[in-house]
């Protein structure tokens, strides 16, 4: 059985963070479908956005301050399985207020970071990168302090274009001793080959619209549709806006997607994408 730190996992295959499309609905049906991780999009500690804890995912945290980590962490602590640092964002905010992908150059304060966050957990504790200059260095940083590196080689500049560099994340592979996460265009087709190479993979786009694509490339039974998110969605009490979003995802691949989308823009409220 998988381990990361003293986590027993199903798998090596985990829901990739990612901001907008991973509500709660939306991560327990990629757990239903066979993730063995599910990570939250990236939450400021300082904020007080609602976060639900029912699929105990790994929180994923930002910013380019220590303040208020500690605190943040041991609140939620028992309710997720554990932390990640995000230092990956190429979002034009992010570039802003230096954080993610922005703050490669600034390694004391990573270091200061990593090292609160696990002073704060006995849980896993992890870091998710961006291909950079500094990307290696940074590597060997979370090496002191972490239990896993998470690596989307593709820089900043790139954002989601263009070919992931494959070979870059195997050279941060061979530089570190702890596991390491790859990220980039993971899909049924490929997921096998990629975990030869790492100790676990990160499936991002290709789930989105297709939390099926867990049980696919684990050859389990379940099958879930829109219905099923919408049912939690509701449970949750979500937005409209955020189901109308992943009920456009669900038209993904549908030969009725046209229509299907058409219906869903006018869409008023709830009901009406029922
Ligand atoms: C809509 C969207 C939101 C994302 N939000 C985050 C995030 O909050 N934190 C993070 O580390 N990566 C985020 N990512 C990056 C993904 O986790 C992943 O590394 C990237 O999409 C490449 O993997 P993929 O090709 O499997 O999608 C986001 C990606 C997308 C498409």
């Amino acid at each position: 059985m998988p381990k990361l730190k003293n986590l027993k996992l199903k798998n090596r295959i985990f829901l990739s963070p990612m901001l907008e499309p991973n509500d709660i609905a939306f991560r327990l049906l990629c757990k239903k479908a066979g993730a063995a991780l599910t990570f939250t999009g990236m939450v400021n500690s300082l904020s007080r956005q609602k976060i639900h804890f029912d699929d105990k995912p790994i929180l994923q945290l930002f910013g380019n301050t220590n303040k208020g980590m500690e605190e943040f962490i041991k609140k939620h602590d028992a309710n997720v399985s554990g932390g990640d640092f995000n230092l990956g964002c190429p979002s034009k905010l992010s570039k802003k207020l230096s954080h993610g992908a922005f703050m490669h150059k600034d390694f004391e304060n990573i270091n200061d970071i990593l090292k609160t966050i696990r002073a704060s957990t006995k849980k896993p504790v992890m870091v998710k990168l961006r291909k950079s200059p500094q990307a290696l260095q940074i590597a060997k940083i979370a090496e002191e302090h972490c239990d896993a590196v998470g690596i989307h080689p593709r820089t900043s500049q790139e954002g989601y274009s263009g070919t992931a560099d494959y070979d870059f994340a195997l050279e941060l592979k061979d530089s570190i001793k702890i596991p390491v996460i790859y990220s980039g265009d993971v899909n049924e087709e490929n997921v096998k080959t990629i975990l030869k190479d790492f100790d676990f993979v990160f499936i991002g786009r290709a789930s989105i619209g297709n939390p099926n694509i867990f049980s696919k490339v684990l050859q389990k039974e379940k099958n879930f549709e829109f219905k099923d998110y919408l049912k939690l969605a509701k449970k949750y009490d979500l937005h409209f806006r955020q189901i109308k979003y992943h009920a456009m995802c669900f038209t993904k691949g549908n030969p009725k997607a046209k229509e299907m989308r058409r219906k869903i823009i006018s869409a008023k409220c709830v009901e009406d994408l029922e």
